[in-house]
């Protein structure tokens, strides 16, 4: 079992296994009455029963309520029948939520904690690698809105986070894959150690071990800047062009992961043609993300992919804040004035 602490407030346990201690494990953090277990229909067949046992055993009058997966799902409506489902098993300030799936369950059922009665606490047990690399740490809530992705929240941090690596043999592999754009993504602004252990392993090997890298890292940088003013957008590296390429593809097309995976590559090439990192990082970065069958390349050009980054951005200033590597493990973020990064792009 492997445990980190955040701002003193929480902590994180990697554990397999620990989902069928769960009930146990949250007692030691809550003495509420009513545990509500939010999940979603992928998930819920498969743990809803193992969890809603062992916080049974642990005292807690447990209900749950199950939203239909996918982020499609994730909007103000869902989040709206979290609350009034609290409502409805009148759960107290003093109760608590616990988020039981990936992402998406984590994000929406955090947010609907942060609102109902000004805010209960709430778990997370997050069964995606992205959820448990990335999502369920670092306390930002929220949904979509037709205008955009995540464009509704609060920061409201979780109780305690138990990730249960053993329910990554039910995920299907097109998820284990977009995780593991979080994770290279992770090795690349922060540990150089990560990324060589990531290119010496076999697929997915000691990937307890990585999350836990990862987890850590992810806690040490929300530690150090809890609102996003300035290390924290170091997590967006290759971000801002894979959020324009999937924005292309109307979300329905490259996975979020995969996009990002695309974006780490063209800015890294980009940076390596202006002299500002090290010759032969974006080489790695592509073998490593086809270990994994991620692509490398989009079709869509750097024109494109500009305008639909800075519908965005040039709202707000005329710079856009670009997170570049040095080196693999050493990161840094550079401001190009928008009408300079389309040049920028074309480098890669
Ligand atoms: N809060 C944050 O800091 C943060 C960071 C990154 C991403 N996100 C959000 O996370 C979401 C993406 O997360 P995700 O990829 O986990 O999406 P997701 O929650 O939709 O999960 C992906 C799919 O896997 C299924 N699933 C999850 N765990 C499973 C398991 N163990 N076995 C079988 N099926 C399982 C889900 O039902 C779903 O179909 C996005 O909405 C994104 O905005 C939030």
């Amino acid at each position: 079992m492997k445990k980190i602490g955040v701002l003193n407030k929480y902590d994180i346990t990697v554990k397999r296994g620990i989902i069928g201690d769960c009930g146990e494990k949250i007692r030691e953090i809550s003495n509420a009455d009513i545990a509500a277990v939010i999940s979603d229909d992928n998930v819920a067949p498969i743990y809803l029963d193992t969890v809603t046992k062992s916080l049974q055993r642990a005292g807690f009058t447990v209900y749950s309520f199950v939203f239909p997966h996918g982020e499609e799902n994730k909007n103000i409506q869902t989040v709206m029948k979290m609350v009034e489902f609290f409502a409805k098993k009148g759960l107290t300030r003093t109760d608590i939520a616990v988020a039981l799936g990936g992402g998406v369950c984590g994000d929406m059922c955090g947010f609907a904690a942060s609102i109902y009665l000004r805010g209960i606490n709430f778990v997370q047990i997050p069964t995606s690698l992205l959820a448990q690399v990335d999502s369920s740490v670092g306390g930002k809530t929220g949904c979509d809105l037709e205008a955009g992705k995540n464009l509704v929240g609060a920061f409201h941090h979780p109780s305690l986070v138990l990730i249960d690596p053993d329910t990554l043999a039910t995920l299907p592999e097109k998820y284990m894959a977009d995780g593991m754009g979080e994770v290279i993504k992770t090795g690349l602004i922060r540990s150089k150690k990560l990324f060589s252990e990531l290119e010496k392993g076999e697929k997915y090997e000691n990937i307890d071990d990585i999350i836990y890298e990862c987890v850590k890292i992810k806690a040490e940088v929300v530690e150090n800047d809890f609102t996003e003013k300035g290390e924290r957008m170091l997590l967006n590296f290759g971000h801002t062009v894979g959020h324009a390429i999937e924005k292309l593809e109307n979300f329905s097309g490259i996975s979020h992961g995969m996009a990002v995976g695309v974006g780490m590559v063209m800015i890294t090439k980009a940076a390596e043609k202006a002299g500002l990192c090290e010759i032969g990082t974006a080489d790695r970065i592509i073998g490593l993300l086809e270990k994994y069958g991620m692509p490398t390349e989009t079709m869509h050009n750097e024109k494109d992919i500009v305008a639909v980054a800075m519908s965005d951005k040039k709202r707000r200033s005329n710079t856009i804040n670009t997170v570049l590597l040095k080196k693999i493990g050493d990161s840094f973020i550079y401001p190009i004035e928008c009408e300079k990064f389309e040049d920028f792009l074309k480098r890669s």
